[in-house]
């Protein structure tokens, strides 16, 4: 064997042992590498798992927030709006995208802005909580009043603030509607004392004035007769004087005609019982209509006589248009008795007619107004128009009239509550229609029809 053989097995032993480090080497980073893998596999596993659990969380959070019936606002300290819940989107009208970066201030009524920026300043001062309310502009143009609460939120070393925003309207308008309820009974029960008074007083007066009536139409026929007796007493005065007969009797007599005016008391006495007599009358004819009117208003249709209860309702309001308007009334007599419930119906004809007199007061008094109610018998229904010569109504009013509570009118003559009822009365108690037909400046006319059967 020669030198240059040994020298050959030395270098293949050394690159041999070098080939064996190196495929321990290689099989220990591969070992590393499937471990390293593993931990990564896990490392990602348990990554999806927490982004998962982090949707679900923000899935859970969001669907808390939009089943919160009250609008809820996060804003920055410049008040500019970075998110907001389902409700706040259906109470402003304005899709979510549409909100975002917009001040929250933009949506309070002007004149509340100041407040509104004082209860962000006292929240954000970590001052006690407060609610206050405020109107919100909506995108009809329209404001919703709305009670606020603002609390604070920290957030990457930022601070934030939460708006509760709730909408009150429907809680302000039962609490309207509550207190106007309350409002009607009590004027329902002052109306039915008032009622009961004046139909007991109605009552009483109406004997007296049965008698008086009677009296006063027996002095009548007394006085024609006495007057028929002193003619012919005078005859025999005028005798006695012409054959001289009796003379000191003709001068007393005669003293006693000119210390009496005796021609005055023969013309004025039947003149004033005349008159005492169409006093009476007329005050019976009141006190009758009082009585009717007075009279406890049964729930039940019943046959009614239209015309006459519109006559009774014309003297029962006279003076609410005695100085104001001529009445006329252009009745017709085929009309007949219609099923009605009495007390409503005199309620709808006072209703229209005082609001007829107060439309022709508004207008002004230069001259005398008109008031006109027509009744017709139609087919099946009656009709009955009352019109006026008053002020007439613009489109805004019209819209509105039979709103309750819908007034143009100034505390104290005006509820709104009159054509409210005369609705109810007319449709829903009675089946029928009731129009309006107006001009302002020229008058209105109310055209109500009521079944027949
Ligand atoms: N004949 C009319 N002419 C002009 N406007 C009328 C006439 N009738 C009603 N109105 C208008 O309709 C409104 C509502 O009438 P409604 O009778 O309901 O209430 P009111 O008369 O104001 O008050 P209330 O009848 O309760 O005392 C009135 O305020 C008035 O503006
Ligand atoms: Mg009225």
């Amino acid at each position: 064997m020669c030198v240059c053989d040994d020298d050959k097995d030395r270098k293949i032993a050394t690159l041999r042992k070098r080939l064996s480090r190196e495929v321990r080497a290689r099989e220990q980073a591969e070992q590393l590498l499937e471990s390293k893998a593993l931990e990564l596999f896990q490392v990602n596993q348990n990554l999806l798992g927490s982004i998962q659990k982090a949707k679900n969380r923000s899935a859970r959070v969001n669907a808390i927030m939009n089943s919160i019936k009250d609008s809820v606002v996060a804003t920055n300290q410049k008040m500019e709006i970075l998110d907001v819940n389902k409700s706040c989107v259906g109470m402003w009208g304005i899709p979510y995208a549409g909100l975002m970066g917009r001040s929250v201030l933009e949506f309070v009524e002007n004149r509340q802005i100041a407040d509104y920026e004082a209860l962000c300043l006292s929240a954000s001062a970590d001052e006690q909580d407060e609610i206050k309310e405020f109107n919100f502009r909506t995108l009809d143009g329209g404001f919703v009043p709305a009670e606020v609460k603002i609390s604070t939120f920290q957030h990457d070393d930022e601070r934030f603030l939460l708006h509760l925003i709730r909408n009150v309207s429907n809680k302000k308008r039962l609490q309207k509607e509550r207190e106007a309820m309350q409002e009607e009974l009590a004027n329902a029960a002052k109306w039915e004392a008032v009622g009961q008074l004046a139909g007991g007083i109605a009552h009483e007066i109406n004997t007296p004035a049965q008698y008086i009536g009677d009296n006063l139409h027996f002095l009548s026929e007394c006085n024609e007769e006495i007057l028929e007796i002193l003619n012919k007493a005078l005859e025999l005065k005028k005798a006695c004087e012409q054959n001289g007969q009796y003379l000191d009797y003709v001068q007393e007599i005669d003293r006693l005609i000119e210390a009496y005016d005796l021609e005055y008391l023969c013309e004025e006495v039947p003149q004033a019982l005349k008159q005492s007599a169409q006093g009476i009358a007329q005050v019976s004819h009141i006190v009758r209509a009082m009585k009717n009117f007075s009279h406890p208003g049964t729930e039940e249709k019943k046959p009614f006589d239209i015309n006459a209860a519109i006559d009774t309702t014309l003297t029962v309001s006279r003076n609410e248009w005695k100085n104001i308007a001529t009445v006329v009334t252009d009745f017709d007599e085929h009309v007949g008795l219609v099923p009605c419930i009495p007390g409503g119906m005199n309620q709808v004809f006072l209703n229209i007619i005082v609001n007829a007199a107060h439309a022709i007061d508004v207008k002004g008094h230069e001259t005398m107004g008109e008031i006109r109610i027509v009744t017709r018998k139609l087919a099946d229904q009656v009709e009955i128009v009352i019109s006026d010569t008053g002020c007439g109504m613009p489109p805004e009013v019209v819209k509105n009239i039979f709103n309750p509570f819908f007034t143009t009118k100034e505390v104290g003559r005006g509820t709104g509550q009159g054509l409210a009822i005369v609705n109810d009365i007319i449709v829903q108690k009675h089946k029928g229609t009731i129009k309006v037909a107006t001009k302002e400046g020229k008058g209105t006319s109310f055209i109500i029809r009521i079944p027949c059967k």
